[in-house]
């Protein structure tokens, strides 16, 4: 695991009121040289089917999920951030996940119902800053069950959030954050509220916990007031460099190429919804309904996310066919193969022929089009070169995974609705 560093982040109290905000370096957990594309592929495939499954799960019983994927050690492209909490401040890497809020992390004491983490356990009771969050708090989730309720004096709020193949409960806290590595860039953020753990399930073996970015209550963007923050993935293949995570004042894109696409509204769900119009290849704009990326039955089935967390972007079938099918028609050359878990797979002459030249592919958002490279939607691994999108889940949404969003400077701006995106060279950043 290469080495994760956190840079400046000259911010006083909150990142509200401060000038720059801060900048954080993300880490892929496993940014091991010795991984090869098809593992790659494998893992994702994997990760992604747990978040597909969460997210069937959240559709059935109309309840708001916060689907993730399991985050074992050695999985390439889970972004971790660093950080750390209490006083004196206990570091740990914890997933930064645009897909869902809840902020947690394992705490002690919870002896064999924690899993293994790679850092030190944070034990509350060793912190000076740490409180219980009062069941009356605005982000007590024991209020908003309660409906109303007066809570008893004393009360604390107990939680179990699931996540498709797993879950984590303990006590709801609340804590000072500190961003940052060394004293010198410290930026500390108190009363943070938090999930502290004592009770994890196995799903989660080798991860201290979750950082939520979605759009809820309870997320770290929501908490702290963040106006906008952004992200610049690097590829995976790129194993040297670290990606970049700027929250609050100091996310603005490159001036030159930026495009913006205005959130679309869904109360029912937590996510960044987007609004696609259409896709190109090439030149040719495919033959997709302009509804096929719509909302739904009131915001509970259809519609288009970008999502942090999911690798593979996944595309309602009658897009996903589209695609294939303009996909098959220019690659004429090579033989197909079923094999390498993806769907649509070519058959290289050797493990180091360099595949033919794409088109790039254009998603083109209400607003501004989205240029993919061909490195952003095709992938080689192991003498195959494959279609790095997947066909979805019926009602579920379509999802645009960070396989395709690779080396782009993506900016939420909370306070504007938009997503901004421009071309990046996301390791110089
Ligand atoms: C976790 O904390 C809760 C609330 O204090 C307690 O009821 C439960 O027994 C604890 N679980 C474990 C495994 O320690
Ligand atoms: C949390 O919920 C899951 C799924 O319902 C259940 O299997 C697990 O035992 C629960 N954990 C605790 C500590 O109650
Ligand atoms: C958790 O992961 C560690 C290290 O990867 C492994 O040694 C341990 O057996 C795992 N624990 C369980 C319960 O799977
Ligand atoms: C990564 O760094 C190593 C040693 O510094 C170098 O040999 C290698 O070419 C670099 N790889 C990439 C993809 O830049
Ligand atoms: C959407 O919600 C409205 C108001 O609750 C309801 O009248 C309507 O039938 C719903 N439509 C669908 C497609 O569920
Ligand atoms: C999506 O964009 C199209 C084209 O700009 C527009 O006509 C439509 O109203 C938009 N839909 C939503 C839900 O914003
Ligand atoms: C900004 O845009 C210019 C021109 O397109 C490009 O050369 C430069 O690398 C970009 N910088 C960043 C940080 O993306």
């Amino acid at each position: 695991m290469a080495p994760v560093i956190v840079l400046v982040s000259l911010f006083c109290a909150t990142l509200a009121s401060s000038t720059t905000g801060a900048r954080v370096e993300l880490t892929r957990i496993h940014s091991d040289p010795g991984v090869t594309a098809s593992q790659f592929v494998r893992d994702a495939l994997r990760r992604d089917m747990h978040r597909h499954n969460a997210r069937q799960l959240a559709a059935s019983d109309g309840t708001v999920s916060a689907p993730i994927r399991k985050s074992p050690p050695n999985t390439p492209a889970e972004y971790m951030m660093t950080l750390a909490i209490g006083t004196p401040p206990v570091s740990y890497q914890a997933t930064a996940d645009t897909g869902s809020d809840l902020i947690w992390t394992q705490c002690a004491p919870c002896g064999s119902q924690c899993v293994q983490q790679p850092t030190p356990l944070y034990n509350p009771s060793s912190s000076t800053t740490f409180s219980v969050l009062p069941c009356d708090s605005a982000l007590s989730i024991c209020a908003a069950e309660s409906a109303g309720a007066t809570p008893p004096p004393g009360c604390t709020c107990t939680y179990n959030q699931t996540y498709g193949l797993g879950w984590t409960s303990g006590t709801q806290g609340s804590e000072t954050f500190t961003f940052g590595s060394t004293p010198a860039d410290q930026a500390r953020v108190p009363g943070i509220a938090f999930g502290c753990s004592n009770a994890t399930s196995n799903d989660f073996n080798g991860t201290a916990g979750i950082v939520g970015l979605g759009r809820g209550d309870l997320s770290l963007v929501s908490q702290l007031s963040a106006s906008k923050f952004s992200y610049c993935l690097t590829p995976f293949q790129d194993t040297n460099s670290t990606s970049t995570l700027l929250l609050g004042p100091s996310a603005a894109l490159n001036a030159t190429g930026v495009r913006s696409t205005p959130f679309v509204d869904n109360p029912t769900q937590p996510h960044y919804y987007l609004n696609l119009t259409g896709i190109s290849l090439g030149t040719t704009p495919l033959s997709i309904a302009p509804d096929a990326f719509a909302l739904k039955a009131n915001g509970t089935a259809g519609g288009f996310i970008i999502d942090s967390g999911t690798t593979i972007t996944t595309l309602v079938d009658a897009a996903y066919q589209q695609i294939r099918a303009a996909v098959l028609s220019l690659v004429t050359t090579l033989p197909t193969s079923t094999e390498g878990g993806l769907d649509l797979c070519f058959v290289l002459p050797s493990p180091t022929s360099a595949p033919p030249a794409m088109p790039d592919m254009t998603l083109h958002f209400d607003g501004g089009d989205m240029v993919l490279p061909a490195d952003n939607y095709m992938i080689s691994a192991s003498g195959l070169w494959c279609l790095m999108m997947q066909t979805g889940i019926n009602g579920l949404p379509s999802i645009l995974g960070n396989y395709q969003q690779q080396n782009m400077h993506i900016l939420y701006d909370l306070s504007q609705e938009t997503l901004s995106f421009a071309p990046a060279r996301c390791s110089a950043l």
